[in-house]
C-alpha cells in the first residue's frame, strides 16, 4: 500500500483523557513516522470486541474491551522503515513497570490494562487493523 512498512497504532482512552495525545504525536514524527492516515473515534462495546477478537478467550477480554470502549481514542497509520518493531520498540513492554526508560508506555499508561497505546505486532495484522479504522480514502500517500 506504501511503499515502506506501516503499522497501526492507537492512542488509548487513557491517554487521551489524560492529555497526552499531543505529546504522543510529536513523538511519532520525531521517530520518523509518516502520518498516512488519522482520526477520533469512540468505539462501541462490539467495535472493541471485533478489533481485539484474537484475545476473546484471555482473562482480561471483558476488561480490555470495556476500557477501549469507555473513551475517545486516537487511531493512526503510521509509515516508516520496519514501522511495526520500531513503534514497538518505542512503546515499550505491556506493563508499564517492565517498560525501559523513555518509552512511551513509562511515560504515559496507567496501568497493564489502562497502557496509553497500542501497536500492530505483525505485517499481516497491520493491515487488518488498517482495514479496520480506515478506507483507502482516508489513506494518504504523500
Ligand atoms: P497492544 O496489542 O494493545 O499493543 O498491547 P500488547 O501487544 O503489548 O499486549 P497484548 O498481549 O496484545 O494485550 C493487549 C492489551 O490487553 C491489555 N492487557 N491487560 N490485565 C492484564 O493482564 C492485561 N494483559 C493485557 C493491555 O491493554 C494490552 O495492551
Ligand atoms: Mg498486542
Amino acid at each position: 500500500m506504501f511503499e515502506k512498512e506501516y503499522t497501526l497504532i492507537m492512542i488509548k482512552p487513557d491517554a487521551v483523557e489524560d492529555g497526552h495525545t499531543g505529546a504522543i504525536i510529536k513523538r511519532i514524527e520525531d521517530e520518523g513516522f509518516r502520518i498516512r492516515g488519522i482520526k477520533m473515534i469512540r468505539l462501541t462495546k462490539a467495535q472493541a470486541k471485533e478489533f481485539y477478537k484474537v484475545h476473546n478467550e484471555r482473562p482480561f477480554f471483558n476488561e480490555l474491551t470495556e476500557f477501549i470502549a469507555s473513551g475517545t481514542l486516537v487511531a493512526a497509520c503510521l509509515e516508516r522503515e520496519n514501522a511495526i518493531e520500531h513503534w514497538r520498540n518505542v512503546i515499550g513492554a505491556t506493563d508499564p513497570s517492565e517498560a525501559g526508560e523513555g518509552t512511551i508506555r513509562k511515560l504515559f499508561a496507567r496501568s497493564k490494562g489502562e497502557n496509553a497505546v497500542h501497536g500492530s505486532d505483525s505485517v499481516e495484522n497491520a493491515e487488518i487493523e488498517t482495514d479496520f479504522f480506515f478506507s483507502r480514502m482516508e489513506l494518504v500517500k504523500e
